[in-house]
């Protein structure tokens, strides 16, 4: 049953129009369908994607390069939107949100590590990470504090006043990963968090979104290629020609 958070099977077509328990699941989408389309091409990306993520957990998004993840996080993400389908994420249906709602769920409740980084470039590393909790109105010296102690955590207290362009992939996506952590998110929506860390860097991240997850409560919901990574999910979600054809456990589950 799609209520039960416990339970690794997808819900069915004809559950589309029941409601999953309140609390239960943090992510909850239904028959996702999106197409890209500009004047002269359509290219249609996700052909009915069903996800089932309990609140809580760290799931995995994996599957081949082109195969949609990154469309299928922005959409959890409020970034993009489906065409059509159910999509309920932290008890809000973001089929129905408008753009204002849209912002306030990223804004409050949506930390986004981005596959590009995103991080803006005149700005120190310290003011990148701040930049959640200034869009939020929190007073500059409690969110630079918070934003030390999370750049503290991913490993660049050395670099909080360095700029973007004087570091390297690696530390770009630490500083990326401080800043959708900052605001403290319910979830987090992470695209290849790790692509450009070495094996430890990556097991250090990793080990963190658990933390989040496992005593925290959040939910991680995580694109990845990077093998190395796969036993820190708890379920891994595989994408592929626009649908999910795989869902399940991985066979060694680390705990921290
Ligand atoms: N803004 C866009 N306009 C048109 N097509 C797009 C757009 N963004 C992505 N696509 C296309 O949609 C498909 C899925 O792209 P997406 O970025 O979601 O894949 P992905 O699984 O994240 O790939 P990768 O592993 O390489 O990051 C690709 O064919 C891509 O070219
Ligand atoms: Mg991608």
């Amino acid at each position: 049953m799609i209520a039960d958070p416990h339970n690794d099977a997808l819900p069915t077509k004809d559950a589309a129009a029941q409601e999953p328990m309140a609390g239960d699941l943090a992510v909850w989408a239904q028959d996702i369908h999106k197409t890209y389309r500009t004047s002269s091409v359509s290219t249609p990306v996700l052909g009915g994607v069903d996800l089932a993520i309990p609140a809580g957990q760290c799931a995995f998004l994996a599957g081949p390069s082109g195969s949609g993840k990154t469309t299928l996080l922005s959409i959890l993400g409020c970034i993009l939107s489906a065409d059509s389908g159910t999509i309920r994420v932290l008890g809000h249906d973001l089929m129905r949100l408008d753009e204002d709602g849209r912002i306030a769920m990223r804004r409050n409740h949506i930390g986004f590590v981005f596959q590009r980084f995103h991080l803006i470039r005149g700005l120190t590393v310290l003011d990148n990470v701040c930049v959640p909790l200034t869009l939020r109105g929190v007073p500059m010296p409690q969110a630079q504090e918070r934003a030390r102690r999370l750049i503290e955590a991913v490993g660049l207290a050395e670099k909080v006043h360095a700029h973007p362009r004087s570091l390297s992939a690696g530390q770009c996506q630490r500083v990326a990963i401080a800043r959708a952590l900052v605001g403290e998110p319910k979830i987090i929506l992470a695209d290849e968090p790790t692509a450009s860390l070495d094996a430890a860097n990556g097991q250090e991240v990793m080990a963190l979104f658990r933390k989040l997850t496992a005593e925290e409560g959040k939910t991680a919901v995580v694109v990845t290629h990077d093998q190395r990574i796969f036993p820190f999910a708890d379920r891994v979600f595989h994408l592929e020609n626009g649908h999910v054809v795989q869902t399940g456990q991985p066979n060694a589950l680390v705990h921290v």
